[in-house]
């Protein structure tokens, strides 16, 4: 089959260029291709403008740092091009940004060398940027809650760069997929990480927990999202080491990303979450941030 008739061609940009995605090419020598040596960040677009982008710059920057990319373009002149290719994809899909929700995936990597381990600090970077249509949880994933299944983290110890070595979240989605279930909830050392590509929550006694930030897990956006959020409604908001017994033994539990938003689970490895009637149903607080999240997004 010729993938160049399937792919999509609305515009992307790549290295100071604007042009469609499905004429795009980079080196098989880059270093993102061999080495997977790269950073990625994906953003959501409501009414045509990025969400909490100033967030999404500031993380992107943090992970270039880490990774020792050298990546000078700031968040307004990242914003400027944020904004051509979200107006030429929904004028590609026939719609007004008004209209459609949309997700920038932007990716940098470290450039095209000979293959070598060493890194080499003159290396010019690949810089990627492509808009999609966001593809929400469904209807009934809000009202029902979805079904996650449980696994060792076995990713590596760097969880809070948001690197494009995707392979082990990869494997470990593909755990749940096969067990039909839409996340993989990971435990280390017998504590909650996260989950294969969103931040996990376990809510009890009217508070809503997460693991702390630090580097085994990708600190979301929606960290800090949620922060505010608990504060708005009045719910405490505490990051600590969560014990496997206490994730089982949760009111409520949710995921977070950029395209789940806040999202139910009401299952785990098959067992429903919750207590008394409320059991495996979406509960009252996740409700509640859903509510607030929707508010804040307009
Ligand atoms: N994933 N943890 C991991 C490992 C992730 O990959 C993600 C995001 C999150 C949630 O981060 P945020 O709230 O900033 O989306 C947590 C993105 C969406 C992805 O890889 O497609």
């Amino acid at each position: 089959m010729n993938h160049l008739v399937a792919l999509p061609h609305h515009l992307c940009y790549l290295n100071g260029e604007y042009l469609p995605l499905n004429e795009a090419r980079v080196s098989v020598l880059d270093r993102g291709f061999i080495f997977g040596d790269g950073i990625y960040e994906v953003v959501p677009v409501y009414g045509g403008k990025p969400f909490r982008w100033a967030h999404h710059h500031a993380r992107m920057a943090r992970s270039l740092q880490e990774v020792r990319i050298p990546h000078a373009d700031d968040a307004a002149t990242w914003a400027a091009r944020i904004d051509h290719l979200v107006n030429a994809h929904a004028a590609h899909t026939g719609q007004r940004v008004g209209n459609i929700e949309q997700l920038i995936y932007i990716q940098i990597t470290r450039g095209v060398a000979p293959r070598d381990h060493v890194i080499d600090p003159q290396l010019s970077p690949t810089v990627f940027a492509m808009v999609n249509t966001m593809k929400p949880p469904s209807a009934e994933q809000r009202e029902h809650g979805v079904s996650c299944v449980s696994a060792h983290d076995f990713r590596w110890e760097k969880g809070h760069i948001k690197s494009i070595s995707l392979l082990s979240a990869i494997l470990a989605r593909d755990i749940s997929h096969q067990a039909h279930a839409v996340e993989t909830v990971m435990f280390r050392n017998g504590h909650l990480t996260e989950a294969s590509s969103s931040n996990v929550w376990v809510v009890k006694n009217g508070s809503v927990m997460a693991a702390p930030k630090d580097n085994l897990v990708l600190e979301g956006i929606r960290y800090g999202l949620l922060e505010e959020l608990c504060a708005q409604e009045g719910l405490s908001y505490e990051l600590r080491p969560i014990r496997r017994s206490e994730v089982f033994d949760a009111d409520e539990l949710l995921l977070t990303s950029a395209t789940k938003e806040v999202l139910p689970i009401t299952h785990l490895d098959g067992q429903a979450i919750g207590h008394g009637a409320q059991a495996g149903r979406p509960g009252p607080i996740y409700q509640r941030l859903y509510q607030a999240y929707q508010k804040v997004k307009q």
